[in-house]
């Protein structure tokens, strides 16, 4: 496996060049042929080629002869130009390990001045309801589902967690670019891989929070003992499905996290509560 620091340091100007070029041209057309790539990057067609040659022997560019002879950008070339370009920008300055490779994403540590973690949105290799789903927001989509499916993600979680913080206890977003959202590193584990002392005390914070976000008109959505973080309090991540209160299936959502969250501390800790109380006390709005 190689990581991406070794693929980031072995760039060089040439390839970030042709790369970002592949990327312009993949706005307009699924594969993008040599002359265009030449075009769009400045670089003569038989240099490009032989630049293409090696970025597609590391795995950073697709070839194909049907329908048309043209290139693309694989995920680990767009992880690299994101990367890049928060370098650039002054946002990360240094990356660390890999954290885990989560449903939708692949998590690294990162650093500036203070602990981050670059989270790389994955959506659309592997799921395409929510590329349908998103389908009416870009008029001027690119022609490759997962880039906009992938970025669309980023922007919305992105989004989302300026909306909320610091209302809400998410993770101090710090930037984004293309599908990667770089954010605050939450110290602590996910609330799956602990045994909680007072385990109703942070059931209490969790609805909390949940109540908070509603009032600020969001819904995760996407809820579960998999995206809550656990330290000296809890944090909420994971919030790229998140929906607003006037979605049409806003009730549903807000009902289906709050029931994930009570069914595994009742599972995990025996504590029973009533989702229909609990979900009543989150709706009603006592100023609190
Ligand atoms: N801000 C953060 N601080 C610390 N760890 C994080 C942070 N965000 C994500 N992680 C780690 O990365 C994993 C995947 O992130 P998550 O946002 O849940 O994406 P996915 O959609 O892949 O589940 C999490 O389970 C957690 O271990
Ligand atoms: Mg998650």
């Amino acid at each position: 496996m190689i990581q991406l620091a070794e693929r980031f340091l072995s760039l060089r100007s040439e390839d970030l060049c042709i790369l970002k070029a592949i990327e312009a041209g993949m706005r307009r057309r699924e594969w993008v042929p040599l002359e265009e790539i030449s075009a769009i990057s400045g670089i003569p067609a038989s240099k490009a080629e032989y630049y293409l040659r090696l970025l597609s022997g590391r795995k950073l560019v697709s070839y194909t002869k049907v329908p048309y002879e043209g290139y693309q950008i694989e995920f680990a070339a767009y992880d690299l130009l994101a990367l890049h370009d928060l370098v650039r920008r002054g946002f990360v300055a240094s990356l660390g390990d890999r954290l885990g490779v989560g449903k939708e994403s692949v998590v690294y540590e990162a650093l500036n001045d203070i602990p981050l973690v670059i989270k790389f949105h994955r959506e659309g290799r592997t799921s395409f309801s929510r590329v349908r789903r998103v389908r009416e927001y870009l008029r001027d989509r690119p022609k490759v589902p997962w880039i906009y499916a992938a970025g669309l993600a980023a922007r919305t979680e992105f989004e989302v967690m300026e909306r909320l913080y610091p209302y809400v206890a998410v993770p101090k977003p710090v930037a984004r670019s293309r599908h990667a959202v770089v954010m605050e590193r939450v110290p602590g584990v996910l609330l799956t891989k602990t045994d909680l002392d007072d385990p109703a005390f942070y059931l209490n914070r969790i609805l909390a929070e949940i109540k908070k976000a509603y009032r600020l008109g969001v819904i995760h959505a996407d809820l579960s003992e998999y995206n809550v973080i656990v330290g000296d309090d809890i944090t909420i991540i994971d919030w790229p499905q998140a929906v607003g209160r006037d979605h049409e299936n806003a009730e549903e959502l807000l009902e289906r996290d709050v029931s994930n969250i009570l069914k595994y501390f009742k599972r995990r800790y025996k504590i029973d509560l009533n989702p229909g109380e609990i979900l009543r006390t989150i709706k009603v709005d006592d100023g609190e």
